[in-house]
């Protein structure tokens, strides 16, 4: 028998799962968690590749290196939070340049770019990015970075990575994508031309609501370098623990997003056959606007579902928010526990109100994370909430007629 080399093809889990070292040290299976402040030198300068653990350290290494392979870059760069993680690409910018940032953007990244950076004299246009021709035309010469995400949190709004990432070129801008939504398991924005990829590695990368976590991840080492400075010289590090919880997040990425995307679909498709629904938002639906561009782009729609009521007001939202039983009300998103929120009342509030309406945000918007219970769990359980917040709705409103009645 001919001795070949023995060569794998592999898909995409057997590659991730594998992406992640033994340790070459010991063989331990399990990457170490380099619980430590700094590292022994054996002469001033002469270490073993780190000297002070917010400068490296060996276990956020390994996810760094890891999350870069997922986002198909050259550098990956792991911080304490999401924001931390936006906070180190707004850091790339000077004074007088201009964000051109998704109108349906993340209250916290809006807050970070109007009230912390504003007075920095870097200035955010806020453009429906679901039009290319729309972020052409709002582009000035003093715009030097573009912000999208795609979907949008909580309307699940696509914009076209590729388009854009053509236009951001053509004008010499950064275009960061923040893929938390949709996770590399779907979607790669690096490989469809944008420069910088950002994640709140709280959601679907560490996947168990159990850490905050963020990740930029640059298509280039130039970029990667900076922001590697602005993580030493800003200080806003990953612990050793949290790399590690967010890598065996990481393990089970593919398989967890696989269950997420098929609960989210037959989730979306319940709440467009009910009554009580106005709008439902999920880009796996044909009926939504992007669902093509989604399709496109990604390998699968992701596991959010917002839907409005046709009772539009937020004593309505709340007396559903309030009565499921496995949806349980929380803000965030990604983990395994299937979670609700009220984004005009909760993750948006800091959203001026006109600027949250007119981004979709109504007073009735309700947010799904779909979790990993079973599909047909979940659909009863806000089949009941329809049903209990319809009857406490129509008890407090006969209260309401009787007491004030003259
Ligand atoms: C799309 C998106 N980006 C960034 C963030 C911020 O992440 P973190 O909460 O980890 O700081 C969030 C948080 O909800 C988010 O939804």
């Amino acid at each position: 028998m001919a001795m070949g080399k023995n060569v794998l093809t592999m898909s995409n889990a057997t590659q991730l799962i594998h992406s992640i070292p033994v340790d070459p040290l010991t063989g331990a299976i399990s990457v170490p968690i380099y619980q430590t402040s700094t590292f022994v030198q054996e002469a001033p300068g002469k270490n073993q590749g780190y000297d002070y653990a917010r400068t490296g350290n060996p276990t956020r290494t390994v996810l760094e290196d890891v999350i870069a392979k997922l986002e198909h870059g050259q550098t990956g760069i792991a911080f304490s939070s999401g924001l931390a993680a936006i906070d180190a690409v707004v850091k790339l910018l000077e004074t007088g340049d201009e964000i051109l940032a998704v109108d349906d953007i993340y209250g916290g990244a809006f807050r970070l770019f109007t009230q912390v950076y504003h007075k920095f004299g870097i200035r955010v246009n806020f453009v429906d990015t679901t039009s290319a021709e729309k972020v052409f035309d709002a582009i000035t010469p003093k715009t030097k970075l573009i912000w999208i995400e795609t979907p949008t949190n909580p309307t699940l709004k696509i914009s076209d990575i590729e388009a854009i990432a053509k236009i951001a070129k053509a004008n010499r801008c950064i275009l960061c994508v923040d893929n938390t939504f949709a996770s590399p398991a779907l979607q790669q924005p690096l490989s469809l031309g944008a420069d910088i990829v950002v994640h709140s590695a709280t959601k679907y990368l560490g996947g168990h609501s159990d850490l905050i976590a963020g990740i930029v991840v640059t298509k280039d080492k130039e970029y990667g370098a900076k922001i590697k400075f602005l993580q030493n010289a800003c200080g806003a590090i990953l612990s050793p623990f949290d790399s590690w919880l967010v890598l065996r997040g990481i393990e089970t990425l593919h398989l967890r997003v696989r269950q997420h995307c098929e609960s989210a679909l037959a989730v979306a498709q319940f709440l467009q056959n009910h009554p009580a629904v106005d709008k439902v938002y999920y880009p796996g639906l044909k009926t939504h606007p992007g669902h093509d561009i989604a399709a496109k782009q990604s390998t699968g729609f992701g596991g959010v579902v917002s839907f409005s009521l046709k009772e539009d007001n937020s004593e309505a939202a709340t007396a559903f928010v309030t009565a499921t039983k496995l949806f349980r009300l929380a803000e965030s998103l990604g983990g395994i526990k299937s979670l609700l929120c009220l984004p005009s009342q909760m993750t948006h509030k800091t959203i001026p109100e006109s600027k949250r309406r007119a981004a979709g945000v109504v007073d009735s918007l309700i947010r799904l994370s779909v979790g990993l219970e079973e599909t047909k769990d979940l659909i009863e359980d806000l089949q009941n909430a329809f049903t209990i917040s319809q009857i406490r709705s129509t008890t407090a409103r006969r209260t309401e007629i009787i007491t004030t009645a003259p």
